[in-house]
């Protein structure tokens, strides 16, 4: 393949998704509709990528980046063939140009490649067998099967609307002849539109034959027009990540319920329940087990690691053979050694916990350092905040801080040490002691009797 030249339709207005956003910014997997489709046409390795933007174009490309991308407005909206003219003198005179739909997010790359196999001689056209083709451009084939033209839905006759092989809208063909045919089509039919449709009819009158190349992927050709639409594509997308997992070995409980909006890498023997959802870069090592209703985004959690339900994880490392939730939160900068315990209702961040440790109850630990063997009792809190500035908190190892302490940062506690329950300790605390540090010390007093009801 030489000179591959990708334009990509992207001026519709996506009036049916009923939304501020433009059509083609609306997410499929965590991830805009047009730059999957920018993903799909880099890996033909393109010389060019041109996108034909119209309607709300600056935030489309705000939003979409990539040096290697030409945008071209299409101002008003005047067809497909008028679209792909606003392109044109972006074109060199050789080399070939394949079309995509700036909507067709499944769009299927080897196909695409075997259509470019023929695109330097020869017009080639996607097309697909449709239960129900209304609306769409129909294959219109002679006795011997060649492709004459395509008609659009419009335009068709009663017989040509019986015609269920359909245009998909990818096509692909030299440059010198598309450039060519352009200049011939006009508007003179059922939508005034000038369609880019009406170059196949141009191709065989010119004596060259059309290729037809048909796929029997209906997900691959399936534009996005409306939410429901935007909702099944989804579901298509997710169902095929959990395949693509179950087959590599991964057990999922149900793959009707996860959502990966990433990459989500796993090694063997990694189960995952249901509800959860992944986002950013992932990865489960071996023996990985999480429980259902997770949100794990951007996070690494090492082998053999077990994280109960409703736990949330954004932006952590956790290591191998720890145990974390349920109803955990780690926040950004959270790392944790191997062997580590952080329990129900504990909320980490930026915080580093060493091998062995354990939170497991109710706790806030925020901007600190703790070492190796530490456990922090129930209800203990890192106050890292002094309303302006953020303060470290730092716990060696082999500490024991008793249950419903308050750390006021900046506070070193030394190795070794206990905190008896219930202290606010603001001054940093020796190695190998007890220190506590309440209102008062326990007091009991005999003989003591509560209040009595006062007789009306
Ligand atoms: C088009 C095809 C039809 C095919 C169908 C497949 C033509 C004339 N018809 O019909 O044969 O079966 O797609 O879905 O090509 N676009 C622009 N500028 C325009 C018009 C459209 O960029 O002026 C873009 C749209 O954003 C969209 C794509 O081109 O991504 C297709 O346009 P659409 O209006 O949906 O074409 P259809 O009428 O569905
Ligand atoms: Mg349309």
């Amino acid at each position: 393949m030489t000179d591959l030249n990708i334009i990509i339709l992207a001026a519709g207005k996506g009036t049916r998704m009923r939304s501020d956003l433009p059509k083609v910014l609306h997410a499929i997997g965590g991830k805009p509709i047009l730059h999957r489709v920018i993903e799909a046409a880099r890996q033909l390795n393109p010389q060019k990528i041109i996108v034909v933007y119209g309607f709300g174009g600056e935030q489309v490309q705000q939003l979409t980046p990539g040096e290697d991308l030409e945008w071209v407005l299409q101002a008003e909206q005047l067809g497909t063939g008028h679209a792909v003219q606003q392109a044109v003198p972006l074109l060199g005179d050789n080399g070939s140009t394949l079309i995509l739909l700036g909507d067709v997010p499944l769009v299927d790359v080897e196909a695409c490649k075997q259509m470019l196999a023929q695109a330097d001689q020869h017009l080639v056209v996607q097309t697909f067998i449709k239960d129900d083709p209304t609306g769409y451009g129909r294959i219109v084939r002679n006795a011997d099967e060649q492709v004459l033209a395509i008609v659009e839905h419009k335009d068709a006759s009663e017989a040509q609307r019986a015609i269920q092989e359909v245009n998909t809208g990818i096509m692909a063909m030299p440059n010198a002849q598309l450039k060519n045919w352009l200049s011939q089509i006009s508007n003179h039919n059922a939508q005034k539109e000038y369609y880019l449709t009406d170059i196949i009819a141009l191709s065989v009158r010119e004596g060259r034959a059309v290729l037809p190349y048909v796929v029997t992927d209906g997900w691959s050709v399936t534009g996005i027009n409306s939410k429901l639409d935007l909702h099944d594509i989804e579901r298509e997308f997710q169902k095929r990540k959990g395949y693509a997992l179950m087959t590599q070995g991964v057990t999922l409980l149900d793959a009707n319920r996860i959502d990966i909006r990433g990459t989500l890498t796993c090694g063997r023997d990694v189960i995952i329940d249901v509800n959860c959802i992944f986002e950013g870069d992932v990865t489960l090592e071996d023996n990985v087990h999480i429980g259902p209703h997770c949100v794990i985004r951007q996070a690494s959690i090492a082998k053999g690691t077990k994280v109960s339900a409703f736990t949330h994880i954004d932006d952590a490392n956790i290591g191998a053979e720890s145990s974390i939730g349920p109803f955990a939160r780690l926040r950004p900068g959270t790392k944790l050694s191997e062997k580590t315990h952080i329990g129900n209702f504990v909320e980490l961040k930026n915080a580093q916990v060493g091998i062995g440790s354990k939170v497991n109850h109710l706790s806030y630990v925020g901007d600190a350092e703790v070492g190796a063997n530490v456990n922090v009792g129930a209800g203990v809190i890192t106050c890292n905040y002094d309303g302006a500035n953020k303060h470290k908190t730092i716990i060696e190892d082999d500490v024991f801080v008793g249950s419903d302490t308050q750390l006021v940062a900046p506070v070193t506690v030394g190795k070794g040490a206990t905190i008896a329950a219930g202290s606010t300790i603001t001054k940093n605390v020796p190695a190998d002691t007890l220190t506590l540090c309440r209102a008062r010390e326990q007091r009991s007093i005999q003989g003591w009797k509560r209040p009595q009801k006062v007789k009306k």
